[in-house]
C-alpha cells in the first residue's frame, strides 16, 4: 500500500518506538500527526519531519477525534499507529496480608484505559475515517499498526496490569481485522521485546539497568532499537497482504518470571 500523500497519525509519536515510526513514515511520503501528551518533544519532531503535533490523551475520546479531523483536512488517512503506552510495576498482593498492600486498584485502572481502550478508540475513530477513503487497487482504504507487549505472553512478576493491558491489545487483533476488513481495512499487532526507549527513564541508573537486561535476549545480545521496531511496524502497513497477525521482534527473548 502507498502512502505517498496520505496522512497517518502516530500516537505516543513524541518518543521511542513511535517517534522512530514518525521519522518512517514521514520518509515514505505520509504526513505524519504525532499525537502525544508532550508538546516540546512532539512539536520538536513535527517541525523536524515537516509534520503536524496534536495534543492527545488517548483516554479522551474528543481529542482523539480531533486529531483524526486535523489528519483528514490535510489528506485521506491512510495509516495509524498507536504506540502510545505506560507501564506499571506492582504485585497483586502485599507481603503484610493486609487488603490495603493489594495493587492499586486505580493504577491497574489507568494502564487499562491507556494501553487498551486508548488504542481501541483511535482504531474505531480512525477506521471510520479510513472507511470514507477511495481504496487503492487492492480496495485497501488504509492500514493500522497496534504496540503489544511480550508481556502479553510472558508477563513477569508484578506486569499483571501491564500485561493484562497488552493481552487485550492481542486479543483485539483478529475480531478488529475482521470487523475492519468490509471496509478495506488491515489491522496488525507488534509485540516488541526490550527495546532501547524512554520508557525505562533517562540518566546512569537506567542505562545500568538497560544493559543487564539485554543479557536475557537471545541474539543479539543488546536492547532493541527503536528503528528496528519502527521498520516492522511500517512493514505492516505497506506491504497489502500483512492482516490479522500479531508479530514478535524481540531478538529471540522469552521472558523470566522475573
Ligand atoms: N520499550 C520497550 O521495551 C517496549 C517493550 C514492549 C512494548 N512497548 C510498547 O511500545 C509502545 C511505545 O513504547 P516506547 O518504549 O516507545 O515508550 P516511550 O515512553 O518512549 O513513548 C511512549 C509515548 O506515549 C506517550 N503517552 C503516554 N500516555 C499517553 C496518553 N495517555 N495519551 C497520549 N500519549 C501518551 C508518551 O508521552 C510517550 O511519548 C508502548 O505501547 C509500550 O508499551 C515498549
Amino acid at each position: 500500500m502507498d502512502i505517498t500523500g496520505s496522512t497517518a497519525i502516530v500516537t505516543g509519536g513524541a518518543s521511542g518506538i513511535g517517534a522512530a515510526a514518525v521519522r518512517l513514515l514521514a520518509a515514505k511520503g505520509a504526513t505524519v500527526v504525532i499525537a502525544d501528551l508532550q508538546a516540546d518533544k512532539g512539536e520538536a519532531l513535527a517541525e523536524e519531519v515537516k509534520g503536524v503535533f496534536a495534543q492527545v490523551d488517548v483516554t479522551n475520546t474528543d481529542q482523539v477525534k480531533a486529531a483524526v479531523d486535523a489528519a483528514v483536512a490535510i489528506a485521506p488517512l491512510r495509516a495509524v499507529v498507536n504506540s502510545a503506552g505506560i507501564g506499571w510495576a506492582q504485585r497483586t498482593i502485599g507481603r503484610d496480608g493486609e487488603y490495603d498492600s493489594a495493587h492499586d486498584l486505580e493504577a491497574y485502572k489507568k494502564v487499562i484505559a491507556i494501553n487498551l481502550i486508548g488504542t481501541f478508540d483511535m482504531v474505531r475513530i480512525a477506521a471510520t475515517a479510513m472507511s470514507r477513503n477511495e481504496p487503492d487497487e487492492d480496495g485497501c482504504r488504509g492500514a493500522i499498526a497496534n504496540l503489544t507487549s511480550v508481556a502479553a505472553f510472558d508477563g513477569q512478576i508484578g506486569q499483571a496490569a501491564y500485561s493484562s493491558s497488552k493481552g487485550g491489545v492481542v486479543g483485539m487483533t483478529l475480531p478488529v481485522a475482521r470487523d475492519l476488513s468490509a471496509a478495506g481495512i488491515r489491522l496488525n499487532t507488534i509485540a516488541p521485546g526490550l527495546i532501547d526507549t524512554p520508557i525505562y527513564g533517562e540518566g546512569e541508573a537506567s542505562e545500568a539497568f538497560k544493559a543487564n537486561l539485554g543479557q536475557n535476549v537471545l541474539f543479539p545480545k543488546r536492547l532493541g532499537k527503536p528503528e528496528e521496531l519502527a521498520s516492522m511496524v511500517v512493514e505492516t502497513i505497506t506491504n497489502s497482504y500483512m492482516n490479522a497477525e500479531v508479530i514478535r521482534v524481540d531478538g529471540g527473548i522469552r521472558m523470566p518470571p522475573k
